[in-house]
């Protein structure tokens, strides 16, 4: 699959089996703080910043999963880990589920946390576009004023979570958000694949995500051969960081069944 390159800017920690995180939309890398330092002691884990969030420059044009996911399979490659478990929130889960579809034999588990398969409905996917429109007139603000206070559940937003997510989406750039929005708006159903999924599966949601209901999860779960779905109480759409010690929990749990 040819893919125009990026370098990606990486967190990069630790020893053994590696662990790589992708973060979801319009986030970075640091939304996986807590991943990073509840397995670096244990795990290699690397956690990049996709094409145009984060450190990572943008790329012009549509940032499609399936260009994601090549990035991915080259920092991979250049940094020579082996088959890894690969995780991804949200967007993050999408691209992993293309990165599947093209590299199962680079895979070890997959970890899919506040995702789905299915693609945009058709005003799901204008709507994209016209916010993609809206994004290069104006900048990212109004993107990262739509999204951050939907990331997180209630309790989390009055404990003060709201400045950090919104510090995780500051470095987006605008072409990275208007390329991963035109990226999303065209992505493929994932769902035919999933039966298909041969690696340790853990599906990991919040109960109080309101961008990805958790019915969405359930579905993951049904339909991919051996998956484990674990539901996270009082916690919303960014699970991983909003609740890290029932996040890591269930993470290290599952861990102990990919070979
Ligand atoms: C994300 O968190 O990555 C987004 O909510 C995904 C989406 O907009 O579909």
């Amino acid at each position: 699959m040819p893919t125009p390159g990026v370098i990606m800017a990486a967190t990069d920690e630790g020893k053994g089996l590696p662990l790589v995180f992708v973060h979801g939309f319009p986030l970075s890398r640091g939304a996986w703080r807590r991943q990073v330092e509840g397995f670096s002691a244990t795990h290699r884990v690397i956690a990049p910043d996709l094409r145009g969030f984060g450190d990572t420059p943008p790329v012009p044009g549509t940032s499609t999963m399936d260009r994601f996911a090549g990035d991915l399979h080259d920092l991979i490659q250049q940094r020579g880990t082996g088959p890894i478990v690969l995780a991804g929130h949200s967007m993050g889960g999408y691209i992993v589920l293309a990165f599947a579809r093209h590299y199962p034999e680079l895979l070890r588990g997959l970890v899919l946390v506040g995702t789905k398969a299915g693609p945009d409905t058709p005003e799901g996917a204008a709507g994209r576009r016209a916010t993609a429109e809206k994004v290069q007139a104006e900048g990212t603000a109004p993107v990262i004023e739509a999204m951050a206070p939907k990331m997180i559940g209630r309790p989390a937003t009055e404990a003060g979570l709201g400045a950090e997510v919104r510090g995780f989406m500051a470095s987006a750039s605008p072409q990275g958000v208007v390329g991963a929005l035109l990226g999303m708006a065209e992505r493929a159903d994932a769902t035919a694949g999933l039966a298909g999924i041969g690696v340790p599966t853990l599906v990991v949601t919040g109960d109080e995500d309101v961008l990805i209901p958790p019915a969405e999860s359930e579905k993951l779960a049904k339909a991919i051969p051996g998956a484990v779905l674990r539901i996270i109480p009082g916690a919303g759409h960014l699970v991983a960081h909003e609740k890290p010690r029932e996040f890591n929990l269930a993470l290290k749990e599952w861990l102990l069944t990919v070979r």
